[in-house]
């Protein structure tokens, strides 16, 4: 089956490391969350980089579905360099091959999946994370790369605000809405406590809004939604005001952050990572999409008002990006034109989830 993101974009990222994918020779990867949006489209890459530049890499796919994988992902199911392990990340995990590298995506990130799961969600940022950590703890030297997200820091207190690193937030813990930024909260302290106490090399992304043509069914934020309904030439439905305005980045720049971040990333550091040069509000977002794929935009801004609990109540989300930038990252990909292009190759994609 033909590779579902075009291979041009994976030599553009190619092209920003310069070819220089010396840290990942001859080295083993952990990659948690592989079926994802994030996750799938980052082991597509692996793939092509182990492909064209011969790094004698090796990838062990951890998640809960072979079958699922072997339907998301066959042209890297099948490959030699590629192992998957099939298991819940709430129980303890044992991988008796040494482990140079974790990159930790899983998580439940779609808010309807908090909204009816809210304590696997919650278990599986804290509990999971735990696991991961104590397997990079028994793997000297092994890095661990972290997917946290925005969401840590809550709702602004005024808009025009860029959340950074050093912003506390302000989560209320006595809400249903927060089991999974208060769980990423926690995954986050536990990544500290591991570095304390059992010496694990960390690095922490927090990541923004992401959308991309690997997005998973499940995933309902608002951009996934009119991104899924755009391609099936459906009306997109706008469930509030849609003033709230969060960062956003294209699936191809977060796995081009995680990758520069596993090589250039301070241990103990953690990096917001977003693509502010197009920044859009949830309605703006629809109108865009709308005037370019003539859809129509209807709005359900009184049913807004029951979303059941688990979603989001935040009233936007902008993160500020100059630490990431300070260590000589910027995005490749622009907003809009990858909005566009995500729901052409949607449209051609047959390769839907079980
Ligand atoms: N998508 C976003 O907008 C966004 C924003 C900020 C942060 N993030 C974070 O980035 C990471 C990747 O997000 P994504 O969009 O690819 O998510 P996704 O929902 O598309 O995929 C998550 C993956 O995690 C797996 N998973 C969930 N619970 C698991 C468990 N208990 N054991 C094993 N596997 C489990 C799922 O099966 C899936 O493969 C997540 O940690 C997420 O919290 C995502």
């Amino acid at each position: 089956m033909e590779n579902l993101i075009p291979e041009s974009e994976f030599e553009k990222i190619a092209k920003a490391f310069n070819g220089d994918f010396l840290f990942l020779r001859s080295k083993t990867i952990l990659v948690t969350g592989g079926t994802g949006l994030v996750g799938r489209y980052l082991l597509s890459f692996l793939a092509f980089i182990e492909d064209h530049y011969h790094l004698n890499l090796h990838v062990i796919a951890l998640g809960r579905s072979q079958p699922k994988f072997s339907h998301l992902l066959p042209e890297v199911s099948n490959r030699p360099d590629v192992r998957f392990v099939e298991q819940d990340i709430q129980k303890p995990i044992a991988i008796d091959t040494k482990l140079d590298s974790i990159i930790h995506l899983a998580s439940n990130a779609s808010p309807a999946l908090c909204a009816v799961e809210p304590i696997s969600t919650e278990l599986t940022c804290i509990v999971g994370t735990n696991n991961l950590l104590a397997l990079a703890s028994q793997n000297p030297g092994c890095r661990f790369l972290m997917a946290s997200s925005g969401d840590v820091y809550g709702s602004p207190s005024a808009s025009g605000i860029r959340f950074k690193e050093s912003d506390f937030g302000s989560v209320d813990c006595g809400s249903l809405h927060s089991v999974y930024s208060e769980g990423k909260r926690a995954a986050e302290t536990l990544c500290h406590a591991y570095q304390q106490e059992k010496q694990v090399d960390f690095v922490i992304a927090r990541l923004c809004r992401i959308f991309g043509p690997t997005l998973s069914e499940s995933d309902n934020k608002g951009i996934s939604d009119f991104i899924r309904n755009a391609a099936k030439k459906e009306p997109l439905v706008l469930k509030s005001s849609g003033l709230q305005t969060y960062s956003y980045m294209y699936v191809g720049d977060i796995v081009a952050a995680l990758l520069f971040l596993l090589k250039n990333g301070q241990s103990g550091e953690t990096y917001n990572v977003a693509n502010n040069s197009t920044l859009l509000s949830l309605r703006e977002l629809a109108l865009f999409i709308s005037s370019q794929t003539s859809v129509p935009v209807s709005f359900l801004a009184q049913e807004a008002k029951n979303k059941p609990s688990g979603y989001s109540s935040f009233s936007g989300s902008v993160l500020d990006t100059s630490k990431i930038e300070s260590l000589g990252f910027s995005s490749l990909f622009e907003i809009k034109p990858s909005l566009l292009s995500t729901i052409s190759l949607l449209e051609k994609d047959s390769r839907k989830e079980n």
